[in-house]
């Protein structure tokens, strides 16, 4: 089937490196001579028609900008019926032939049933902060995070050791601790609690103690949101009693983990994977998750591009104790 016209829609939590992934779809469709429609709010724009033309100098000066020009949501209506076909008419109102969708894996789960259902052309890129997904190393936004948590984490440790306290600093990841593995091993955090690794609380309280005999001058401790204990919060007030000569502090480091400019990695990975998953496009292939492993472009069909809670490399893990001694 020759391809004319190519929506993009972005779904899901939205992450930094969504826009530059619009911009290298947008750009390389009109390469090739094709039309571009940008779907607003996800799914539910498809649904309730917000639908536009996107040319190249709509996503002129986008690259370095988080969030996304597009906007999302977690659509409620595209699991029914009666939305999915709405949202066929709509695709057949614009004359839309396919549809790149970018989102984590809830996105990829509606993308697989409306195009099994309709026989229509879809292809997914991974946006998610989380870095969750099967089919790829990175998903984009992933680099962006965890560099804002070093960042933040840092200005923590800065007042943390000005006051001699133990700061516990919950990230998110939702499941998934990758976004505490990284940033954790970043700042050098004294522990890093994970739901891919079962927390030793007894262990942690004596690591940190014996820090404290050894004057280490701050302590931080790194919270997955999805950590078995259920988040900072709930972990110090389990800790507290064990801890009587420790000034604790919990910091949650929230939604800021989810904005600002992209890095360059997700700049670079988010523009490879809009490129190629237009070309595949071109190539009448649909139906995966577009990817990056070992540095190369990688294509996981929807039903595998899940999400996935890593069993953590041990040696990482052992670097990980030795290195917070
Ligand atoms: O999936 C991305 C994510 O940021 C998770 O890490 C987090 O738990 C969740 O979204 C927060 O969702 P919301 O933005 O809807 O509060």
């Amino acid at each position: 089937m020759s391809i004319k016209t190519i929506a993009v829609l972005t779904s899901g939590g939205d992450s930094p490196g969504m826009n530059a992934a619009i911009r290298a779809i947008v750009r390389t469709a009109a390469y090739n001579n094709l039309n571009v429609m940008g779907v607003m709010h996800g799914y539910n724009g498809l649904i309730n028609n917000e639908i536009k033309q996107l040319t190249s100098a709509n996503v002129g000066n986008i690259i370095q900008h988080g969030g996304t020009i597009l906007k999302t949501s977690r659509s409620k209506g595209f699991v029914t019926t009666e939305g999915m076909q709405q949202a066929y008419n709509n695709i057949q109102k614009h004359h839309i032939d396919a549809l790149i969708v970018i989102g984590g894996d809830g996105t990829f789960k509606g993308a697989q049933e409306f195009g099994t259902i309709y026989n229509f052309p879809i292809i997914g890129l991974p946006g998610t902060i989380d870095n969750d997904l099967v089919g790829t190393d990175f998903t984009i936004g992933y680099d962006t995070a965890i560099n804002t948590v070093v960042e933040a984490v840092d200005r923590i440790r800065d007042t943390a050791a000005s006051h001699d306290r133990l700061f516990f600093v919950e990230v998110m990841g939702r499941d998934a601790g990758l976004i505490a593995l990284r940033s954790g091993i970043g700042v050098g955090a004294e522990a890093i609690l994970m739901p891919e690794t079962p927390t030793q609380l007894n262990e942690l309280i004596e690591k940190l103690t014996n820090d404290q005999r050894r004057k280490k001058s701050s302590s931080i401790v790194i919270v997955a949101e999805g950590e078995e204990e259920g988040g900072a919060y709930a972990l110090v007030k389990r800790l507290q009693p064990s801890l009587p000569n420790f000034d604790i502090r919990v910091s949650i480091l929230g939604h800021i983990q989810r904005g600002g400019s992209p890095t360059a990695m997700d700049r670079v990975l988010a523009s490879r994977m809009g490129y190629a998953a237009v070309n595949a496009i071109i190539q009448n292939q649909s139906g995966f998750m577009i990817g990056v492993i070992h540095n190369k472009i990688a294509q996981t069909p929807f039903a595998q591009a899940t999400k996935h809670i890593q069993t953590l490399d041990a040696d990482l893990l052992k670097m990980i104790e030795v290195l917070a001694m």
